[in-house]
């Protein structure tokens, strides 16, 4: 765990055999290392004592921090309740400079050319944890340094839950193939979604598709700075609202992205903050209808001086697979 006071270097509490790495590290860290066998609590106590804010408030990341930590914090510094940091983390990070936007888009630029691999590789009759790590030695073999996350790739029903998990299920005929993944490279991350048709396709799927399609158009369309977030949001769900689908899209539009693959600012109803250029999010709406299959088409966009530019450029029309 890392500590930040304002005054003083920076404190780093971490298992003993982490300590040679931490002195690497271009950071001036005062380290307070534990070994296995005695536990953090020590080391916690040592740090506490040495950085002397008792009382004190100190401000934790609320959404990533495990329980076992905080406690250990908030007994060492007397700290009644948790404080969030993260509103003071994403007036920092939501605005992306110049070499920031130069890593998400090569981020997004290694998804593409591993979607291009993975789709010459992808056929019918293959299981979708099959195709699923056909993705993943793409996403390698295309230049990620690591993968934004665990890769949702599902076809048939399972693309009605829009965080499926791939199953020993066998791609079928008439069915949609949807997969959501990215990857980081220099620590910035891409989130990159397009839904294919596997044969010959239901109309009714073809339709959901092509709503989809002019839903995620809407949204990027809408984005420009000054413009409040919950703005693109509405873009994009009045075009799936008009068609009736409403009901069938139950997520927000899109999350900021970055370090992190949700951060602010989120693309929701009711998220008044100002776009601005700089910023950079995901644009993801979809149609899910339960039994029969579902689609999103996720880009990610960075807010320019003038509207937006989609750092994703794969196409977005219904491609139907080779049998
Ligand atoms: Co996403």
């Amino acid at each position: 765990m890392a500590l930040f006071p304002l005054d003083g270097d920076p404190v780093l509490i971490l298992p003993a055999f982490e300590v040679e790495k931490a002195r690497q590290a271009p950071i001036p860290w005062r380290l307070f290392p534990y070994t296995d066998e005695e536990g953090p609590a020590r080391a916690f106590q040592a740090a506490a004592e040495a950085i002397g804010r008792r009382g004190r408030p100190i401000a934790v990341e609320t959404l990533g921090m495990r329980v076992l930590e905080w406690s250990l914090l908030a007994h060492v510094f007397s700290l009644p309740e948790p404080i969030a940091a993260e509103p003071l983390l994403a007036r920092l990070r939501m605005v992306k400079g110049p070499d920031e936007i130069a890593a998400m888009r090569r981020a997004a630029a290694v998804a593409e050319e591993a979607l291009r691999i993975w789709l010459s590789q992808v056929r019918m009759g293959m299981t979708e944890q099959e195709a699923t790590r056909r993705l993943i030695q793409a996403c390698f073999a295309a230049g990620a340094d690591a993968l934004a996350f665990e890769p949702i790739v599902v076809a048939g029903p399972n693309t009605a839950l829009p965080h499926a998990t791939p199953t020993d299920r066998p791609i079928g005929a008439g069915e949609l193939l949807l997969v959501d993944f990215g990857v980081m490279v220099e620590g910035y991350v891409s989130d990159l979604t397009r839904t294919f048709a596997v044969g010959e396709l239901d109309p009714e799927l073809q339709q959901i598709h092509e709503r989809v399609q002019e839903a995620n158009a809407a949204g990027r369309a809408a984005v420009r700075p000054g413009i409040p977030a919950e703005a693109v949001d509405r873009a994009a769900r009045s075009v799936i609202e008009a068609a009736g689908y409403g009901p069938y899209f139950p997520h927000r539009t899109g999350h900021g992205l970055g370090l992190e693959v949700h951060e602010p600012p989120y693309i929701v109803a009711g998220n008044t903050e100002l776009l601005q250029p700089g910023m950079t999010f995901t644009i993801e709406p979809g149609i899910y209808l339960p039994g029969k299959g579902g689609v999103r088409i996720e880009d990610d966009v960075v807010v320019t001086e003038s509207g937006a530019e989609s750092l994703t450029t794969f196409p977005r029309e219904l491609m139907r697979l080779g049998e």
